[in-house]
């Protein structure tokens, strides 16, 4: 396992549109575990893979730390409610903005032997279900942040 570089803004590649897997092969299931190592070694809580260059529909999240989820080709079937918070992207480094997303998410995904799974998500993960998979289609938080885009200390004080 290795840590992938993270793309940030400005990066044209974070801007395109990722491509279906159709296979996992030895060298996606690399990426995938690195995936999941850059994400927690910077302290995310999820990871697309145009963040680390690669143009192909994958995801991982873990809202908790102990809930590692990978999302292939995952696509939104079900939402409900709103939820307006704080957002930040990993692409987007000491920034932050508030945006409104929907408090429920269901997604449909395969998972990494190409089974198809379902996963539902409120709150946090519900948040991070629709943050990653719009990065599989070119798109980051900061076209949907409501006001001003923040600088990440000017809020979190008191985690410092
Ligand atoms: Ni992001």
């Amino acid at each position: 396992m290795a840590i992938r570089t993270i793309r940030e803004i400005g990066d044209p590649v974070l801007n395109k549109v990722s491509k279906e897997v159709k296979e996992v092969t030895p060298r996606i299931q690399d990426l995938i575990d690195d995936m999941f190592e850059t994400m927690y070694e910077a302290n995310g809580v999820g990871l697309a893979a145009p963040q680390v260059g690669i143009l192909k529909r994958i995801v991982v999240i873990d809202t908790t730390g102990e809930d590692p989820i990978l999302l292939i080709n995952p696509r939104i079937v079900e939402t409900s409610g709103e939820q307006t918070g704080n957002e930040g992207c990993l692409s987007v480094p000491g920034k932050t903005g508030i945006v409104t997303r929907p408090n429920y998410v269901k997604v449909v995904a395969l998972d990494e032997e190409l089974n198809e799974i379902e996963v539902e998500g409120e709150e946090l993960l519900a948040r991070a279900l629709c943050h990653e998979i719009e990065h599989l289609d070119g798109h980051l938080y900061v076209e949907k942040v409501e006001g001003d885009l923040m600088d990440v200390e000017m809020i979190d004080d008191d985690e410092e």
